[in-house]
């Protein structure tokens, strides 16, 4: 029981995990014994980010555009062509668009709906493979999504495409957990709230915002 949580000796691939919360992520993965393996759209972030990782374990940056579903599939071709088995895939890398909802662009649509929830999908779809060869009835294979808090509640912050693609990862990860159970692999999502990275910067330069923040 003492290692039911343990993840020593695991990969794990964590989508843009050069920065921001799957930066976090990868630390602690690391501390407790995991390797990881991260990403960014710039090659120089991820291994600058990996390097500072390895004080804690074996860390590896990888360059991927996440932004199409080619771009998932090739990361995923340089997953498998590392030759190592993967037991962990977690679909962190996200976007977001704000606007009010009287000028909210149409081009904000695809673009969020793509990285938020195709490209999770598309990478489920390629490394099934890689996640079902290590998983095993005891120790099954793992696919965390990142949601999010407005994925569930109405918010004020008018991020239309942002909140509907997050409402979208948590049913979509109902619907691949129900899928995937036979073949050993759990998929669950994560519903962070307000964590402080580049992408809610944003949120804390809105007037009033820091001074309510230092009353808490
Ligand atoms: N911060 C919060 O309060 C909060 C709350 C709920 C959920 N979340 C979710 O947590 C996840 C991480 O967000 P964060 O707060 O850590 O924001 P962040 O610091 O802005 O990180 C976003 C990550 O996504 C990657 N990314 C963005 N566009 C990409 C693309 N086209 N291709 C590949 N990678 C791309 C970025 O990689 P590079 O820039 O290095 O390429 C970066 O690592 C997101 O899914 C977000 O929706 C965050």
């Amino acid at each position: 029981m003492s290692d039911l949580f343990g993840v020593a000796g695991k990969r794990v691939l964590i989508t843009g995990g050069a920065q921001g919360l799957g930066n976090m992520i990868a630390e602690r993965l690391l501390c407790a014994g995991a390797e990881v393996i991260i990403t960014s759209r710039k090659l120089e972030a991820s291994q600058e980010a990996a390097m500072a990782l390895q004080a804690h374990g074996k860390c590896i940056g990888l360059q991927a555009d996440l932004s199409t579903a080619d771009g998932a599939v090739a990361l995923a071709d340089q997953i498998k062509a590392l030759g190592e088995p993967l037991h962990v895939l977690i679909n962190n890398a996200g976007k977001v668009w704000g606007a009010p909802l009287e000028s909210f662009p149409d081009k904000a649509w695809p673009d969020i709906m793509s990285i938020n929830v195709q490209t999770p999908f598309t990478l489920t779809h390629e490394l099934l493979p890689l996640l079902s060869a290590s998983a095993t009835t005891g120790d099954p294979a793992r696919i965390i999504n990142m949601g999010s808090l407005v994925g569930h509640v109405v918010e004020k912050r008018p991020a239309f495409s942002y909140a509907a693609s997050k409402a979208a990862i948590h049913h979509l990860t109902r619907i691949l957990a129900a899928h995937l159970a036979a073949s050993k692999i759990t998929v669950n999502a994560i519903a962070p709230g307000y964590f402080s990275t580049r992408m809610t910067a944003s949120m804390r330069c809105r007037p009033g915002r820091q001074a309510a923040r230092n009353r808490t």
